[in-house]
């Protein structure tokens, strides 16, 4: 074991960490990846002729105690999320953990009050923060290139199978459907480029039962929302309109699906889309949108040895999450986004719920740093 690198531990060892946090540790000089947990044996078994780890649990709360871990990423069911992150946080491990942070934006404060308590780094896996293009959107934003920023535009449209989502159809497991799933990333994003939100007014639907699952054995109906929306008003006096669902046929793109996120400012127009995560849409008056390729230094994080140019550009920006929380361990800083940005994320989610069930906007009074 080499003394000097940070050593990780995954816990729930399925679909993101396969795809996202193991190939993003490989390419990390500074981690050794010591540890995998998962309760589903065969899979962990598979794991460790995968991911080439030694160490394997069925346990996480063993994993956070293991003083031979010393940061952890969780990728398990969002039920989860909230006793491990605190357990590894108390236990002084540094927590990267998946989004939705928590159950509820009750829950996700908790997370981040623990956390910040313990002074580990903590981070919350809000991906599409780290997309080239959004990268570059956010510079062109804040240094005034589009001028001042009016209106905000998110549109997140899957073409998923009709069948069972597993855990994530189940308000215990899961929290949400569509919101937490999917639109969470986009309220955080939302608020990365324009500030906190002062109101927003919300509607979720379900339309499919997801009854059977993809083998066709029948399994308990869903019970969350596989559509989410939301108008919003910001602090700065711009607006904002999102729109996310996984049942927008023909929106296939090689699983890429259709992803949109747009700035209009007084002086111009930039957008970002997954599918070309490397070029930006630019505009102004006068002219059409256009694409524009996102220059060198935005293509990934500085000091980075991930090649840009290698591998799939709708994937490989995902191995930027590790490398920003690893990055934040070892300059002993806090990484961005933490499990505070989690919990913004989640208020504002949770006030979609609520104006939904009530039928009317809600207004938003973030909580600072300090509070919790
Ligand atoms: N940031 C992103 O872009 C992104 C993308 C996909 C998923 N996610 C999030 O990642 C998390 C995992 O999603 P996934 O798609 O990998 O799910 P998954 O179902 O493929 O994997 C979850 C794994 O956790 C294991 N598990 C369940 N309970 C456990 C426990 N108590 N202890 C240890 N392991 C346990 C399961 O056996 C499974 O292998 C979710 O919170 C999801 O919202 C984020």
């Amino acid at each position: 074991m080499a003394e000097d690198k940070i050593r990780l531990a995954i816990v729930g060892a399925g679909a993101v960490s396969d795809y996202h946090h193991v190939p993003a540790a490989r390419l990390d000089p500074r981690v050794e990846l010591v540890a995998a947990c998962d309760t589903n044996a065969g899979l962990l078994q598979q794991r460790r002729s995968d991911w080439g780890v030694e160490k394997l649990s069925a346990d996480p709360l063993e994993i956070c105690q293991d003083p031979d871990v010393n940061a952890v990423v969780i990728a398990t069911p969002n039920e989860t999320h909230a006793p491990v992150a605190m357990a590894a946080a108390r236990a002084g491990k540094h927590v990267l953990c998946e989004k939705p942070l928590g159950l509820s934006a009750d829950q996700a404060g908790e997370m981040y009050g623990a956390a910040r308590d313990a002074g580990v780094v903590h981070m919350t896996a809000f991906t599409y923060r780290f997309a080239p293009a959004m990268r570059y959107l956010r510079h062109l934003l804040t240094s005034g290139k589009l001028g001042e920023p009016r209106h905000f535009r998110s549109q997140r449209f899957l073409d998923w199978p009709e069948t069972s989502w597993g855990w994530r159809q189940y308000q215990a497991t899961a929290g949400a459907g569509d919101l937490y799933d999917m639109t969470i990333h986009r309220l955080d994003f939302g608020m990365d480029l324009l500030g906190p939100l002062s109101a927003v007014c919300g509607a979720v639907a379900r339309f499919v039962p997801r009854d059977r699952t993809q083998d066709g054995q029948p399994c308990p109906p869903s019970e969350v929302d596989d559509w989410s929306s939301l108008i919003g008003e910001f602090a700065n006096g711009a607006t904002g309109v999102w729109e996310g669902t996984t049942l927008a046929k023909g929106y296939g793109r090689k699983g890429f699906g259709h992803e949109w996120a747009e700035v209009n400012g007084s002086e111009g127009s930039a957008v970002y889309q997954l599918h070309c995560p490397n070029q930006i849409l630019l505009g102004r008056t006068g002219e059409d949108l256009a694409p524009v390729d996102v220059p060198e230094e935005f293509l990934k994080p500085a000091g980075s040895p991930r090649d840009p140019r290698d591998g799939e550009p709708s994937t490989v920006f995902r191995y930027d999450i590790l490398w920003e929380f690893i990055s934040a361990i070892t300059e002993k800083r806090q990484a961005e986004p933490s499990f505070y940005h989690g919990w913004l994320a989640q208020i504002v989610a949770d006030a979609v719920l609520a104006s939904h069930r009530q039928r009317r906007w809600i207004e938003l009074d973030f909580p600072s740093e300090a509070q919790q």
